[in-house]
């Protein structure tokens, strides 16, 4: 483990930042990347991180982590909510493996998906706060007036944070900037200030190109990018594992802890903003998403190289 938790972390009254993670339709990889993100946020140390499985139209996530089958799903735990007068605890979670996040399985069927009521889906999100440090949620592409845009309208309502996923190719900058109007209507505040853009399947030599491109369409920072790496993503779908864990020393995990690292003290800071009992906190927001390892010569030299691209 690079980094032991700290009470510091530990979500105030009002709870725990939600990162909700997005992308276009075209499958940009929008769960490989909320799962890399959940697990390289365990492996920064945050062992109370949650994933949950929002995407209404195909949920994969219990699939990609071997999560155990007839455990609560989001449908399950919206439907312990008022008026049933029930409520979500750390009973209905499970985590498949002790280095990995935690976990609240989707829907497999799109029609189930369908049924989940958008109002019940903020409630539990906002119910889920308590009971865990940082949460993951990975939404699927569609945004109102489509099917079950409404439920993920509602999941992105409620985020601290929003990283949204571009495929690296002109087909996918395409659908990400003639989608991202209807982000923006999804969004509560009705702006991409808490948005940070992740480009994946990047060619090294071309991520700067689509990365000034979306930064000067849309003034949102693109915050890194993921290489494709068949085989890195193969082996962590074989382990039923992130990648932080399955194949820890490949260039797409060590650019997952990046922006684990970086999107962890964004939405940090963030939840800290509406906290005003965190907001008393004497450790900066900046400290939340670091690791004791910034210390070492080494990996500053990293973040320095990161921070030159990035
Ligand atoms: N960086 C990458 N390198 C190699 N393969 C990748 C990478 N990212 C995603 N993939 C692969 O691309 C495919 C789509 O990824 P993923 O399922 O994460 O996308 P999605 O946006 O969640 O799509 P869906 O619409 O199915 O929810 C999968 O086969 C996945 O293994
Ligand atoms: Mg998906």
């Amino acid at each position: 483990m690079r980094r032991r938790e700290k009470d510091s972390d530990s979500p105030g009254p009002l709870g725990a930042p939600i990162i909700v993670v997005w992308g276009p339709t075209g499958a940009p990889g929008r769960t490989t990347v909320a799962v890399g993100l959940a697990s390289a946020l365990v492996a920064l140390g945050r062992q109370r991180t949650l994933l949950v499985d929002a995407d209404l139209s195909r949920g994969t996530v219990a699939a990609h982590l071997g999560a155990e089958p007839g455990g609560a799903t989001i449908a399950s735990a919206c439907a312990l909510r008022p008026p049933a007068g029930g409520r979500v605890t750390p009973r209905h979670l499970q985590r498949p493996r002790k280095d990995g996040p935690w976990l609240l399985a989707g829907l497999v069927r799109p029609r189930q998906g369908s049924a989940v009521d958008p109002s019940a889906l903020d409630g539990l999100l906002g119910d889920l706060r308590a009971h865990c440090d940082i949460m993951v949620v990975d939404v699927g592409a569609a945004l109102p007036p489509e099917p079950r845009g409404d439920g993920h309208a509602a999941c992105l309502g409620a985020a601290d944070l929003v990283l949204a996923v571009c495929t690296a190719s002109p087909v996918g900058l395409g659908d990400f900037l003639i989608q991202a109007p209807a982000l923006v209507e999804a969004l509560q505040e009705h702006t991409l200030d808490h948005v940070r853009v992740l480009l994946n399947h990047a060619e090294p030599a071309h991520a700067p190109r689509y990365k000034t491109e979306i930064e000067r369409a849309l003034g949102v920072p693109v915050i890194g990018h993921l290489p494709h790496d068949h085989g890195a993503v193969r082996q962590a779908l074989a382990a039923r594992r992130g990648l932080a864990q399955a194949a820890p020393r490949t260039p797409i995990a060590a650019s997952l802890l990046h922006v684990a690292e970086r999107v962890g003290a964004a939405a940090v800071e963030r939840r800290r903003e509406t906290d005003p009992w965190a907001s008393q906190d004497q450790s900066g927001p900046e400290r939340a998403g670091r690791s004791p390892g910034a210390a070492d010569d080494s990996r500053e030299r990293r973040d320095e190289e990161w921070d030159a691209r990035y």
